[in-house]
């Protein structure tokens, strides 16, 4: 199912966004990738190269992937339109890397049921960010620690979750390190012109604190993780992961990809 070139085809969904422009471009120029389309709703029908700012590219963009072949399907959009593409794609055999964040509880069982049933590789990734993961393998070491932990986590202003998915992930870390529920793991969420996307897990005991903390500061801090989940996720099948770690710790994925 690779190109001719033997390349992996990728189609990016949400394309024209601040996340999936990054996630494209990165695509476009890895050697072993081909950008194979990209889905808008409001830009449909529209060349991309001057949504990149740029002349025109060889890919006008689709608001269905029907009438596609075979690609990995990348999506940075929103969780209402994406959870019926996404389900679409691993139906139609498409291997699946999801960076959208926000999914119902029940929309994540629907879609990991439909992965196993449709024996697809999908990897549904709160954070691709590796310092973001490096800082929850941090923070899971230090839980053990002490017995008092916050997350205080700040993004830009037009971020529809809240709490974000990355802070979500980190409570269930805690609450399960710390032996309780994440709802006891209190969030603090702020929403700011200047924020990208930050967080900070402080730890608390007698006279001191420890807090570990890491910045996005542009959208490129993704794209190691998204395109070593590309790779990844086209050697597994029947599988969803939702831990960067386990894609980036598989032989899959050579290390020297994935060090920062
Ligand atoms: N997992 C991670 O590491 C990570 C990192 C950053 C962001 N995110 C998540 O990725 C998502 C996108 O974030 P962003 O900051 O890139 O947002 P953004 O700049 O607003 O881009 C979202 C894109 O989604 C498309 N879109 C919106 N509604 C749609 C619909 N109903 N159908 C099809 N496409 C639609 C839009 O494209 P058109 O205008 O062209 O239709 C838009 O360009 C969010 O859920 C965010 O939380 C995840």
């Amino acid at each position: 199912m690779d190109t001719e070139a033997g390349r992996i085809p990728v189609v990016v969904a949400g394309i024209t966004g601040k996340t999936g422009s990054a996630a494209g471009r990165a695509v476009h120029q890895a050697p072993d990738l081909e950008l194979a389309g990209g889905l808008s709703r409001n830009h449909s029908g529209e060349n991309l190269g001057p949504l990149w700012g740029l002349g025109d590219l060889p890919w006008v963009l689709s608001d269905s992937l029907s009438a596609l072949p075979y690609a990995v399907l990348v999506d940075f959009t929103e969780p209402d339109s994406a959870l019926p593409r996404l389900l679409e794609a691993a139906e139609r055999g498409w291997d699946i890397v999801v960076g959208t964040t926000g999914f119902s509880p029940a929309g994540r069982v629907e879609l990991a049921n439909r992965v196993v049933q449709c024996g697809v590789g999908a990897a549904v990734i709160a954070n691709f960010s590796l310092g973001a993961w490096v800082a929850e393998r941090l923070a899971a070491e230090a839980s053990r620690y002490f017995s008092a932990a916050e997350i205080v986590e700040g993004h830009h202003v037009t971020k529809r979750d809240r709490p974000s998915g990355t802070a979500r992930a980190m409570a269930e870390t805690l609450g399960q390190r710390m032996k309780r529920s994440p709802d006891d793991i209190p969030v603090h969420s702020l929403r700011l012109p200047g924020m990208v996307a930050h967080q900070t897990v402080v730890f608390g005991s007698q006279g001191q604190l420890l807090s570990i903390r890491h910045d996005v500061h542009d959208r490129t801090a993704y794209v190691d993780g998204v395109l070593a989940a590309i790779r990844w996720v086209r050697r597994v099948q029947g599988r969803m992961v939702t831990d960067l770690g386990e894609i980036l710790d598989s032989e899959a994925v050579p290390h020297e990809d994935v060090r920062l």
